[in-house]
């Protein structure tokens, strides 16, 4: 027990940023320039403070609700951003007020400099939060270094916890990968570890109290995610389980107390109590949390998206090749969020409208 609490304190001695636990336990952004949240603010007067990243559009899984069962046209490498233009565009974000900085893919840990690409992220004044979000699998390699380079929060994507199941959804095996990863996240201190689990009528519902009983150990949040609409994922309403019914489902079986949640939280977060871990309810699909939307995105081939629904992109990739300043890199970037709608346009819409496959979007 000594050793272990040795190693978490050299663990976080190490790191330029604590671990998180939560977006509220940090301040105020980091305030550079007064006319920051001009640029990252939309006519909605939502701030936008959270950028997620992906690294590359592939991933070593295939995940049914993530990807085509045919397959992508892959961007060719060329076309892909280099990580002198991640860094480039994550210091002029984090500039003009972004605190919190997702990873993320396909899978993320596919990128072969991810580490040095988290080590100069976390070094960016002003950022409090560097977050992963992994399918696990490569999770122990590389969670010293990256637990070194800053990253200190970390969302595991695991919808079963059954090897058949594990392996008809994502075409793969590595059920006991996954799970070595969560623990090995815990060991280092993560505290919670999130556990992302995409629910499907059919396929895994039966399987919730098996989650939620897992909770009472660990220290993990097990998020449950409405299973939402994108090209080429086999979205059927009927597949969707709402967040209501899921809820229903557990107060079967454990008494629920509902936590308090950041206004731009994508999760409803509840209890059991006396548990050691928590439970997350994801419910783009039957109740939007647009309202606190403080997400923008870059794709893996350099489109910033404003929203996940959104069709509109703008390629901030051709904008820095054709050697804009930042000032007009901003400019871009600044009209780019005005346009922003004010919530996404409701799932049955959503169903019959294209957008890219999840698997080039990142979450
Ligand atoms: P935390 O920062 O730890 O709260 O995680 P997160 O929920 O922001 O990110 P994560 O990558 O763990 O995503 C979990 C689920 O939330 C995925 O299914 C995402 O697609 C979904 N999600 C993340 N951001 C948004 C968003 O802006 N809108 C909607 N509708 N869903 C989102
Ligand atoms: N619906 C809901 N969540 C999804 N994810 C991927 N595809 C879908 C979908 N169709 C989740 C993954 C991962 C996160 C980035 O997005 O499970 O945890
Ligand atoms: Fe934000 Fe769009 Fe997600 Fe709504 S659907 S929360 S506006 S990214």
């Amino acid at each position: 027990m000594h050793d272990m609490i040795r190693e978490l304190k050299v663990l976080s001695e190490s790191t330029a940023l604590p671990l998180a636990a939560r977006d509220s336990d940090f301040g105020l952004p980091y305030n550079p320039q007064h006319s920051r949240d001009r640029v990252l603010s939309d006519a909605f007067g939502r701030l936008h403070t959270y950028l997620r990243i992906s690294l590359v559009e592939h991933c070593n899984l295939r995940c049914r609700y993530c990807m085509p069962e045919e397959g992508l046209d892959w961007t060719p490498a060329p076309d892909l951003l280099t990580q002198q233009e991640i860094l480039r565009l994550a210091r002029l974000f984090v500039q003009q007020g972004v605190n919190k900085i997702r990873l993320t893919g396909g899978e993320p840990l596919l990128r072969e400099n991810i580490v040095e690409i988290a080590e100069a992220v976390g070094r960016l004044p002003g950022l409090n939060t560097l977050a992963v979000t992994t399918n696990g699998l490569l999770l122990p390699k590389k969670l010293a270094r990256l637990r070194a380079a800053g990253v200190n929060l970390l969302n595991i994507s695991l919808d079963t916890l059954r090897a058949d199941r594990f392996e008809a959804v994502t075409r793969r095996r590595g059920l006991s990968l996954v799970l070595r990863a969560i623990d090995e996240a815990l060991r280092f201190g993560y505290s919670p570890v999130k556990v992302n689990c995409v629910m499907m009528r059919g396929f895994n519902d039966d399987e919730l109290v098996d989650f939620a009983e897992w909770t009472r150990e660990a220290p993990i949040e097990v998020r449950f995610i409405e299973f939402m609409p994108f090209d080429g994922n086999g979205w059927d309403a009927r597949r969707l389980i709402s967040y209501r019914e899921m809820l229903a489902v557990l107060e079967g079986s454990f008494t629920l107390e509902r936590l308090a949640d950041d206004h731009s939280s994508t999760s409803k977060t509840y209890r059991v109590p006396g548990f050691r871990g928590s439970l997350g309810f994801i419910t783009s699909m039957t109740d939007n949390f647009c309202e606190g939307c403080n997400r923008l995105r870059i794709t893996a081939d350099g489109n910033l998206k404003v929203c996940l629904f959104g069709r509109a992109e703008v390629s901030l990739r051709d904008a820095m090749r054709s050697g804009v300043t930042d000032e007009e890199l901003l400019g871009i970037i600044s009209s780019s969020i005005g346009r922003k709608h004010a919530r996404h346009a409701g799932m049955h819409n959503l169903a019959r409208m294209a957008n890219r496959p999840m698997i080039t979007i990142g979450g």
